[in-house]
């Protein structure tokens, strides 16, 4: 596990860009894990910038998102797939059938298996970039996941419906359910970045990074990926 402190958010977002650019310089066919969150917003402007400048091209690149809130229609705001599309793939040459969010409406079980074979067929994710909840979840892996599920509908715990709370009028308002890449599609990824901004998640960087492995933790797993770095800056997202 190879660990850096960035002394700003952009610092931080910049280094997060460079190893997604140099993925897909070393590789233009890539297939990338992308994650949503206020975290990767700076990486996401970066990529966005470099792709403008003529310095990234991403036509043969595919990319599959960790999750999506169970019962969000894709043109809902909140939706991860509308989040994707403002801060990300409207901004760079992705081909839209190269892009892959999981579906917010319709059975979730069924979702995620059909999920999963469209990640397996792609052979799987080259480099997976990730951001960490207060409680260590990654995707909507929450305290307790299971280590080897596949891509699964997970039901929020009471902490992430709060957290996530602030993007809706009401906490009443965000979906109970979702479908998450599980633990086993992400740490098969060849490379992990794993990003985190603010003094608020140090704790639990600190927990998941040098603790016990263990499902109370998920992001406790990546402590036995071969290839995982951690880029870490006490500024929050600006
Ligand atoms: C969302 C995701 C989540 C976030 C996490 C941190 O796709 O994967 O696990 O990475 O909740 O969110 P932010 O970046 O908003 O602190």
């Amino acid at each position: 596990m190879h660990f850096e402190t960035l002394s700003t958010y952009e610092k931080l977002s910049e280094r997060a860009a460079d190893f997604v650019a140099a993925q897909i310089l070393l590789n233009p066919r890539s297939v990338l894990g992308l994650p949503t969150g206020d975290t990767p917003l700076g990486t996401y402007r970066q990529l966005a910038a470099r792709h403008k400048a003529g310095k990234l091209d991403f036509s043969q690149i595919t990319t599959f998102n960790l999750d999506e809130y169970l019962g969000l229609a894709p043109n809902h705001p909140q939706s991860y797939r509308y989040f994707m599309e403002t801060n990300l793939f409207s901004k760079v040459n992705l081909p839209a059938q190269s892009t892959h969010v999981p579906g917010g409406i319709g059975e979730g079980d069924e979702m995620a298996a059909q999920y999963d074979r469209l990640l397996q067929a792609a052979g799987g994710i080259t480099l997976q970039l990730l951001g960490i909840g207060h409680n260590g979840h990654i995707g909507f892996n929450e305290p307790g996941a299971i280590f080897t599920a596949p891509t699964h509908a997970v039901t929020l715990t009471p902490e992430t419906i709060a957290a996530n709370a602030r993007f809706f009028q009401t906490e009443n308002e965000v979906p109970r359910r979702a479908v998450t890449m599980g633990m086993r599609p992400i740490l098969q990824a060849k490379k992990i970045v794993l990003i985190a901004a603010g003094e608020d998640k140090l704790n639990i960087l600190q927990r998941a990074l040098t603790g016990p492995i263990t499902p109370e933790v998920p992001a406790s797993l990546l402590q036995l990926h071969p290839d995982c770095t951690t880029l870490y800056t006490p500024e929050k997202p600006v």
